[in-house]
């Protein structure tokens, strides 16, 4: 039995908005961003869409293959067993999941449908607990994963140290249990999967008010909307360390070297970051793949968002040996070896 991803999506707002346009209601400027970054532009969404509208259309591309007939989407959608939707900024606090939401707009009435919330490791976690779904079971086959997220509610749009660096966007694939073989020759789909947690960062990524921890009062009055704090040099730190170790043991578990690797596909977070980490692994840049110039740093979306792309693009061929490695609030890490 193989877990393997057979179709891929992604959902960005149309409003680009660029870091000269930040500057101008911002202390900031494109030469910063981009030089501490790597980040050009991000995208936007209006008012009126929230985490569930991107990732249904992520959804949509990656039930269809991008041809966008809402009825083929919905017909494929009967299909699945399970929705599992990794996100930090959900449609509701607590409940209903965003999950649920995706669930009734698709028709996709046999499917469960749950939240995962693990930080910018998010579609990590969500992907291996939908495999693990299928793994167990007799009757499940097809799965549908997401990363949603709209950053830019949660961002500080008055603190130039953290609202540059977010955008929003969804990513989504499909995955299908299927006859192939996890191990020895043949092999094929999601081969390792490497999950981590270090709850004692887990006040460098947080947003504090409106849990239960600090729950609004009534009456009460913010002076800011509800946003995401980041001591940017402690996460800085784990991720590059998170980066490093889960890449090695990915690559080690399996006893492959750099040389078997046909791309790396990191969370967007920060091109410095990646080149740290390469650095220290002494892998050339080409091999990492990098999109953050156009999207900023999209959590639980930014590594289904790349999947689609190189997808799409014609870059990932059968047999193509891929990992993907991410880092974020909690503070939690993962990585996944991939069979193309
Ligand atoms: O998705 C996972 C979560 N996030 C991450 O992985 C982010 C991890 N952290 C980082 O990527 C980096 O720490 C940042 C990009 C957030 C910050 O980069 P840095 O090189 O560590 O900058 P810094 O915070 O040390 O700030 C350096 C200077 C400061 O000025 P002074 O005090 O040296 O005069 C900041 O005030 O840069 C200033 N600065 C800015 N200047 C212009 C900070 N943000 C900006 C800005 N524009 N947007």
């Amino acid at each position: 039995m193989a877990i393997e991803i057979i179709g891929t999506g992604k959902a960005v707002p149309p409003r680009r908005v660029t870091n000269d346009d930040l500057a101008r209601t911002l202390d900031t400027g494109d030469e910063w961003i981009r030089s501490h970054t790597g980040i050009g532009a991000r995208h936007i969404a209006d008012e009126r869409t929230a985490c569930s509208d991107l990732a249904l259309e992520a959804a949509k591309e990656a039930l269809t293959g991008g041809d966008g007939r809402e009825e083929a989407a919905l017909e494929a959608a009967k299909t699945l067993d399970i929705i599992v939707l990794a996100t930090a900024t959900a449609d509701y606090y607590g409940c209903p999941s965003t999950a649920c939401v995706v669930q009734e707009k698709l028709g996709a009435r046999q499917a469960a449908a749950m939240d995962v919330t693990a930080g910018c490791t998010g579609f990590i976690y969500a992907l291996e607990t939908a495999a693990g779904l299928l793994a167990i079971s007799k009757t499940r086959k097809r799965a549908l994963v997401i990363g949603s997220e709209l950053l830019s509610r949660v961002a500080n749009w008055e603190d130039r140290s953290t609202c540059v660096l977010f955008g929003d966007g969804a990513g989504a694939v499909v995955i299908e249990k299927t006859e192939a073989p996890q191990e020895g020759p043949g092999r094929r789909g999601l081969l390792r999967t490497i999950l981590g947690a270090d709850g004692s960062g887990a006040e460098h990524l947080i947003i504090r008010r409106g849990g239960t921890r600090n729950p609004f009062k009534a009456g009460e009055t913010l002076e800011l909307p509800v946003h995401l704090e980041m001591n940017g040099q402690a996460v800085y730190n784990f991720a590059v360390k998170a980066f490093t170790d889960t890449c090695t043991r990915l690559m080690e578990e399996d006893g492959l070297g750099i040389d078997d690797i046909s791309l790396i596909i990191p969370h967007q977070a920060n091109a410095r970051i990646v080149q740290a980490a390469g650095k220290r692994l002494g892998i050339p840049e080409e091999k990492f793949f990098l999109n953050i110039e156009e999207y900023a740093n999209t959590s639980s979306a930014s590594i289904p968002i790349a999947l689609d792309e190189l997808n799409r693009g014609g870059r990932l061929k059968r047999g193509d040996l891929i990992l993907t490695i991410a880092f974020g609030g909690g503070l939690t890490y993962g990585g996944n070896l991939i069979l193309w």
